[in-house]
Formats: structure tokens, sequence, C-alpha cells
């Protein structure tokens, strides 16, 4: 292998190993091909409002493990991400009510 392939190579590593640890994970397609629009908002929300603290899988945080939320009871999450929680923020003068109920549906049924 030449020092231009093995050197792309590398970058294309580094690249890939970025994005797993950046992103938060993509909303699974449908079998009609289409996604559903509510949990796109939700991590069009998560990215920008909620990865910084709850980390790009939402496991980041040991005292509030977002991946193991309990999808029975969504109220109180809607709760807590409108009106904060000790050390978490309030955010129901940022977020509208769709992007909340977005954020949370994506919390639990994606994270
Ligand atoms: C500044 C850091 C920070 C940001 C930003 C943040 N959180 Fe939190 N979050 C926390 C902390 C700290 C807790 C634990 C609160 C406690 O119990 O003291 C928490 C708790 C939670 C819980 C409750 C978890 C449980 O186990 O019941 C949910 C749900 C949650 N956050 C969702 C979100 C969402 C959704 C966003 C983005 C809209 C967000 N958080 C943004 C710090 C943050």
């Amino acid at each position: 292998m030449s020092v231009r392939k093995v050197a792309s190579v590398v970058i294309a590593i580094a690249l890939t190993g970025a994005a797993c640890a950046g992103s938060p994970p993509e909303v699974p397609v449908r079998a009609d091909g289409t996604t559903d629009p509510e949990l796109q908002i939700g991590r069009d929300v998560y990215t920008e409002h909620c990865k910084s603290c709850h980390g790009a899988n939402g496991d980041r945080r040991s005292d509030s493990d977002l991946t193991t939320l309990d999808s029975d009871d969504i109220d109180s999450l809607v709760d807590i991400v409108a009106d904060g929680l000790r050390r978490m923020p309030a955010y129901s003068s940022i977020l509208t009510d769709e992007q909340i109920d977005g954020v949370i549906r994506y919390s639990t049924e994606v994270l």
C-alpha cells in the first residue's frame, strides 16, 4: 500500500470514529421508506440542546441515563424537560410543545 493510500485510510477511520462519537443515532426508516417527522424534530432538538450534557447516545450522565427512560411515564418526562429538575435546565421558554414532545419521543424510542 502506498503512503498516500495508508494516509487516506487513516483519515477515513478517524472521520468515521468522530461521526460515531459526535452524532446522536439516526431516526429509524419506516417500512415505507419515510421517517417519523416528530422523531426527526426530536433528534434535531437533542443534537442542539441536550447532547452537550447527556452525550450523543444519551448515556453520558450516570444520574440520568436517557437510554433507560420509562416510556409509560411520558407526562413526567415532559414536565422535567419543560420545568427543569435540580441541575437539569428548564426548556419551556426555549422550545415549543411540539419540540419537547419530539425530543421526549426521540429519547424514549430511539436512544
Ligand atoms: C446543563 C446540562 C443538561 C442539559 C443541557 C440537559 N440536561 Fe437533562 N438532565 C441534566 C441533569 C443534571 C439531570 C439529572 C437531574 C437530577 O436528578 O438532579 C437531567 C435529567 C434529565 C431527565 C430525567 C432523567 C431521569 O432519569 O428521570 C430527562 C428526561 C432529561 N434530563 C432530558 C433532557 C433533554 C430532552 C434535554 C434537551 C432538551 C436535556 N435533558 C438537557 C442535565 C442536563
